[in-house]
């Protein structure tokens, strides 16, 4: 055990007071964050320190990436043994086997995929517009952000049917309980959507085995003209890496689902919100594109959606001169991080032209996607297909709210509440 003293801690009275409240975890986390730079509090026997400098950020996501592991996750009965929730070797085979569709140009083989999911929304926009009718843009941006995923899984475009199966994934992870080990059953509605999506999954694989024996036997190897998709990629490895079993190529397929839709399509939702308060930064953004970014940019800055990245020692550790005992959870928190003074001036305000930041940032105070080892796989996709859709609508209409919008949820993800209703019209 390192010497030292441990961080502070909240007054266990406080953390009562809080639980009491009924009030979001993100209170609390606001109360530790007032008492320094390093502040803990004590809920059911275990500690949890926040952490949200960008030093100790770096120090816990960064560098030490390997030595602060990720608690097991509540969505695991859902997502299984996917990237998400593996660890060590195979969670680092699991990622090298995906890392080059996802970063440098393998990212490209998914363009057509995104704007061909665009263009469908822009299709329903216009259709709106022409009947006057108001459009609910968080369900519009969840069928895109389905739509983008699901097409790179399996090359296929969305039905509705599938969309149903696929975006019930939501109820599920809502209904599974959130302490890790609570085996209450699941109420049978969410039963029924589980096994809805298994099937889903488990037919989507058979039929993209069937695609490649059949192009095997046309042109002598297994992989589409254009490219593999994600599946065509894990059943490769499956012909000479036994690890790889449908119930692996399953979760890593639903992984990829969840990971991959709710994040990007909450962000676009939040960007809408945020444009609508300012209309000014709409217009400018309209045709030009390093403005789409820096609104997307700045959009992740104030609302990111991984708001929460928890965290666990696996030994004993020192943090900003603190001891961290073993087991102690770690809660890396971007939401505050990025909502710190002393690297954005105005903290609270919306200003998209921060980007592209001019001086660098420190390690560690921007981290929309998280940083080190375990950073987002998706980071460049989830950019091209919220800048090529926001690009696309914005170019083409304006849009104005017709309902006040939700209060911000911190729930796994952080999003508005309800939907966000809106008037549309094709620019003259
Ligand atoms: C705006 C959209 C997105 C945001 C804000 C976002 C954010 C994040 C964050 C913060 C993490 C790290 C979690 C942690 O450290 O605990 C993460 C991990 C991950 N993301 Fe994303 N993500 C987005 C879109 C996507 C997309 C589109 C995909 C898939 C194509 C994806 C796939 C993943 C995967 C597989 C991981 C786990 C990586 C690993 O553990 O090795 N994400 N994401």
């Amino acid at each position: 055990m390192t010497d030292g003293m441990l961080p502070d801690f909240l007054d266990d009275a406080a953390v009562a007071a809080w639980a009491a409240s009924g009030a979001p975890l993100v209170d609390l986390l606001r109360q530790a964050r007032t008492q320094g730079r390093l502040t803990g509090f004590r809920r059911g026997g275990r500690a949890a320190v926040l952490v949200t400098d960008p030093r100790d950020v770096h120090q816990v996501l960064g560098v030490g990436g390997d030595r602060y592991v990720k608690r097991s996750h509540r969505a695991r009965p859902l997502i299984g043994d996917g990237m998400l929730t593996a660890t060590g070797e195979a969670w680092r085979s699991q990622r090298r086997l995906l890392q080059a569709m996802f970063t440098g140009r393998g990212i490209q083989r998914w363009e057509h995929h995104i704007a061909a999911a665009a263009d469908r929304v822009v299709g329903r926009w216009a259709e709106r517009a022409r009947r006057g009718e108001p459009t609910d843009i968080a369900e519009d941006v969840q069928f895109f952000t389905v739509d983008t995923i699901w097409r790179s899984l399996t090359d296929q475009p969305l039905d509705q049917e599938t969309y149903v199966d696929l975006a019930a994934v939501q109820d599920i992870v809502a209904a599974l309980p959130a302490d890790v080990g609570g085996a209450a059953a699941l109420p049978p509605e969410v039963e029924t959507a589980l096994a809805a999506l298994d099937e889903r999954m488990h037919r989507a694989i058979g039929e993209a085995r069937g695609r490649r024996t059949a192009d095997r036997d046309a042109h002598g190897h297994g992989d589409p003209v254009n490219g593999p998709s994600v599946l065509d990629r894990l059943l490769g490895a499956a012909e000479t890496d036994p690890a790889y079993t449908d119930r692996l190529i399953r979760d890593e397929l639903v992984t990829l689902l969840v990971a991959g839709y709710e994040s990007s399509a909450r962000t676009l939702t939040w960007a809408f919100v945020l444009l609508d308060r300012h209309p000014e930064v709409m217009e400018r953004a309209a045709g030009d594109a390093r403005a789409v970014e820096a609104v997307l940019s700045e959009t992740l800055r104030l609302y990111p959606t991984g708001w929460l990245l928890p965290r666990q020692a696996v030994a004993d550790e020192t943090l900003d001169g603190r001891r961290i005992p073993a087991g102690t959870d770690l809660l890396v928190c971007p939401y505050l991080t990025h909502r710190d003074p002393e690297v954005w001036p105005d903290p609270e305000a919306f200003v998209p032209e921060r980007f592209p930041v001019r001086t660098p940032l420190p390690p560690g105070a921007y981290l929309p996607f998280g940083i080190g080892p375990r950073a987002c796989l998706g980071t460049r996709f989830a950019m091209r297909e919220m800048e090529v859709l926001l690009g696309g609508l914005l170019a083409r209409f304006t849009v104005e709210t017709t309902e006040p919008v939700g209060e911000p949820v911190f729930g796994i993800n952080l999003r508005p509440a309800g939907p966000l209703y809106a008037r549309v019209r094709e620019r003259t």
